[in-house]
């Protein structure tokens, strides 16, 4: 998609360009504010529980940035007609859970009547423009480290068919209300440049952004990947959701698949709602980046490496 823009202006540190997470603007000093904007129809059936996910889903490009989340501002699309109050009110309780777990205000908020709920938000946040993480900040020779597990899209389709068992809808909605906080920090802590949050477009979609972003070719060690339980089950079952199979018609020419299959390429293109980061770290650091993060209580697959190219994705 390519969208009009105006970013010639010398304070947008980051506009459309790059395809980044967020857009970032320098207040001088050293100092860049970074906005985002996310909502998401419902994903699971308990209304705080979505309100959750949501949330930690829009405060995730904030995070994927480097930043820190200052303030943020509620959007909504509520069915007055078939929907009580009461509900939507358990919603926002939701977001507020997470914007008190993230020391985030919530300053405002919009709604409209919409016969389909949203959920979501404005975000608002800071970040040191000397350690400012985007999409072309990848570098060759750099180890690749993904902090969640793949296969949301999948588990959320079962969900809505009605055909999820009760462990992989835990562990999905675990993992989908995460904050990407940790992550975030230790990844700017250890000199990271490179860094994005794995949703809409999948693991091989953003990268494939990131790749290109940054002129860099990508190996994926498939069997290190993390992903839900069940997720390659449903998957070999069908259930997959249709953004899945659009993700990976539009990166296929991109990626080298090696003698994978198409129900691998499915899962590394699967849709993520509130993924985790991926992030390039030099070699003799990536180690000590993984084992930090799961002290911290954050999954670390260290999931291939980067290389000399323009922006081509290999599974091995
Ligand atoms: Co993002
Ligand atoms: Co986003």
């Amino acid at each position: 998609m390519s969208f009009l823009n105006n970013t010639d202006n010398p304070e947008v540190l980051v506009g459309l360009e790059t395809g980044d997470d967020a857009g970032v603007w320098d207040l001088g000093g050293g100092r860049a504010l970074v906005s985002t904007v996310d909502f998401i129809t419902p994903v699971v059936n308990d209304a705080r529980t979505w309100g959750r996910i949501a949330a930690a889903n829009s405060l995730s490009d904030v995070y994927a940035m480097g930043g820190k989340p200052l303030f943020g501002l509620n959007l909504v699309a509520w069915n007055n007609d078939e929907l009580p109050t009461e509900l939507l009110s358990e919603v926002l309780q939701g977001g507020l859970d997470v914007a008190e777990q993230a020391g985030m205000a919530i300053i405002g908020g919009h709604s409209i009547s919409d016969p389909e709920p949203k959920y979501g938000m404005a975000v608002t946040g800071e970040v040191n423009t000397d350690h400012l993480l985007t999409n072309a900040g990848l570098q060759d020779g750099q180890d690749l480290i993904l902090t969640k597990p793949l296969g949301i899209g999948v588990i959320t389709t079962a969900i809505k068919a009605g055909k999820v068992d009760k462990d992989s809808l835990q562990a999905a909605v675990n993992s989908m209300e995460q904050l990407n906080d940790v992550a975030s920090q230790v990844a700017v802590a250890a000199g990271v440049t490179g860094a994005t949050d794995v949703t809409g477009f999948g693991l091989l979609g953003h990268l494939g952004k990131m790749v290109k972003a940054s002129g860099v070719n990508a190996e994926l060690h498939v069997d290190q990947i993390p992903f839900l339980p069940a997720a390659r089950q449903y998957a070999e079952d069908g259930i997959v959701p249709g953004g899945t199979r659009r993700n990976l018609a539009w990166i296929e020419d991109q990626v080298d698949a090696g003698s994978f299959g198409e129900i691998e390429l499915l899962l590394l293109a699967d849709a993520q709602t509130s993924g985790g980061l991926v992030f390039g770290v030099d070699k003799d650091k990536s180690a000590d980046v993984c084992a930090e993060l799961e002290e911290l209580g954050v999954v670390a697959a260290l999931i291939g490496e980067t290389g000399a190219g323009d922006g081509k994705i290999s599974l091995r």
